[in-house]
């Protein structure tokens, strides 16, 4: 295993994918920025140098940070932000993963534009569990805003101007048309998609016209070989297929277009974003073959693609599912409303503003100190470890009355940094339910630090009993990012096996002002090995009120 050394520089850079020049913070002048290519155990070096106008921190969304919590970079929860005009270096191992994920930033907002892809390939000398492909090419999508990120409204999330591949806007957005994503193909050669969803807030869905495709991993663990002509990913998930080159020399558009769960709301009339794959002695002038993209509203097909996939079992860090299970946890996802502040205009329902909330507690993200600090350090008064186990009151989550009183209950959460504390090496089932409190909508779920299995996927209410006995405890896929599927429920289960703070929330990063998270902490094991260890030296602290989020 090797050292890996990189340096991000993060600056202010103008960009223009659509019609209008645009400032965005840029990790080494490119939207998206560098892609990461590493082994599986090597040990990951990254300086960040923070000459950008914002605060950031860097986050490894999907890496295990085994004995590395201090370097999660989930801003305000492991570490304050690297402000302006510093730096930081994040270090760490990468063991018993491999695929693809990605790094983004992890302060509202600003992932948006700084993410690249981290590639994580086999140690030298060992096999893809899949034919070696001729090339591998990462394939990023975006969500743009032609306007400055730290503008953007954020309740309700804010709508955006276009969707990117790779940076570009193609041929359905004003002033792109030449600027379209082109990948060139050798006919009966074998490729490897590295895809990655880096929208803020949109699931997308992705095809390639005349194309099937082969599932061969997802959030960088291997699966098992899943045949497809469409894909869905969330926000934050990653898919790995392989695409032969097996149709008749020419041009063939690939798509992307979201996928919106929300059950009742108007969708606009969005274009699909294209990319465009040449064959090797395609005429210019042949024109591209389009492919047929799934509605918007298309839960079947999502659906479909999501719980088909299964892990690869027997295959590289592959491990059964562990049957015996310690904490059991309930919890109820989903929309709700906040008081509106004195003196705003609030545009939520009932002149309130949008909040959500996991099992009625709206997460406030700490101001002062990172959590993590508070808690290596015994600092009280920055959260309480009274997180519930069930939601406060049960009724058919499903459904919505305005007028039964726990409904209401459930309509305005408690607003409070509560985490659940879980003690080292148990095994944690969560049943994930997606409430229709205001409307039920997919949110896609990541919890860092960990892979989770996903041992069932459902629609209505979760039954303890009849669906219980359907969940697939053999080869259930693996993710750090679920899509809980609109007024349905998923249950996971992940081995706390890594001690510190690990942020558990909606991966749609407008609902992280909503409050949509909650935090483990996962005590320390019996050694110092298995105990969270020092910060390190050069930690970034908040030597100024770091607040980004509204409160
Ligand atoms: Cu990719 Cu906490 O996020």
């Amino acid at each position: 295993s090797a050292i890996v050394e990189h340096v991000l520089h993060i600056n202010d850079v103008v960009v223009k994918p659509l019609c209008k020049e645009q400032i965005i913070p840029a990790a080494n002048g490119s939207l998206p920025g560098p892609t990461i290519n590493v082994r599986e155990g090597d040990t990951l070096v990254v300086n960040v140098i923070n000459n950008s106008t914002y605060n950031v921190t860097i986050h490894w969304h999907g890496v295990f940070q085994l004995k590395s919590t201090w370097m999660d970079g989930a801003n305000m929860i492991t570490q304050c932000p690297i402000q302006p005009s510093n730096n930081f270096t994040y270090q760490f191992d990468i063991t018993g993963q491999e695929g693809t994920l990605l790094w983004h930033a992890h302060v509202v907002n600003l992932r948006a534009t700084l993410h690249g892809a981290l590639v994580i390939r086999p140690r030298s000398g060992r096999p893809y569990p899949f034919p070696k492909p001729y090339k591998e090419v990462p394939i990023i999508f975006q969500q743009w805003w032609d306007t400055d990120v730290r503008l953007l409204q954020l309740r309700p999330a804010p709508v955006s101007d276009a969707y990117l591949i790779n940076g570009l806007a193609g041929d359905s957005y004003p002033c792109s048309t030449n600027r379209m994503f082109n990948l060139k193909v050798v006919q009966g050669k074998t490729y490897l998609l590295r895809i990655i969803n880096a929208a803020l807030n949109t699931h997308l869905f992705f095809k390639i016209a005349n194309h099937n495709v082969t599932v061969v991993a997802a959030d960088a663990v291997y699966t098992t070989p899943y045949l497809t002509d469409v894909m869905i990913l969330t926000p934050g998930q990653t898919v790995d297929v392989l695409l032969t080159a097996d149709q008749p020399i020419g041009k063939y558009y690939m798509a992307t277009v979201p996928y919106i769960s929300a059950i009742g709301i108007p969708t606009p009339d969005i274009k699909p974003t294209r990319g465009l794959i040449v064959y090797e002695g395609a005429t210019s002038s042949s024109s591209p073959v389009k492919p047929l993209m799934p509605a918007t509203t298309d839960i079947a097909t999502a659906h479909r693609f999501s719980s088909n996939i299964t892990s690869l079992v027997g295959g590289p860090h592959w491990t059964p599912v562990p049957r015996h299970v310690d904490e059991k946890m309930f919890i109820t996802m989903g929309l709700g409303l906040d008081p509106c502040p004195s003196g705003t205009k609030c545009i939520g329902p009932l002149g309130q503003r949008y909040a959500g909330s996991l099992n009625n507690r709206t997460f406030m993200i700490p101001e002062r100190i990172s959590m993590q600090e508070a808690y290596f350090y015994n600092i009280s008064g920055v959260y309480t470890e009274d997180f519930p186990d069930q939601p406060p009151v049960k009724f058919d989550y499903t459904k919505f009355q305005q007028r039964t009183n726990s409904d209401m209950k459930m309509m305005f959460p408690e607003r409070k940094t509560s985490v659940k504390t879980i003690r080292f090496n148990s095994t944690v089932e969560i049943v994930l339910q997606n409430t229709a409190i205001l409307s039920p909508e997919s949110h896609p779920m990541h919890l860092h630090g960990f892979n989770f299995y996903v041992l069932g996927y459902g629609f209505g209410n979760y039954d303890p009993v009849r669906d219980a006995r359907k969940l697939n405890l053999f080869n259930p896929q693996m993710h750090n990012t679920v899509g809980v599927p609109p007024g349905g429920w998923v249950v996971l289960r992940f081995v706390a096996n890594n001690p510190g703070v690990w942020l558990f929330h909606c991966h749609m990063d407008a609902h992280l002002p909503y409050g949509i998270m909650n935090a483990f902490i996962v005590q320390n094991g019996p050694t110092p090995e298995t105990s969270l260890p020092s910060p390190p030296s050069n930690l970034p602290q908040c030597t100024r009120d770091p607040t980004i989020y509204d409160s």
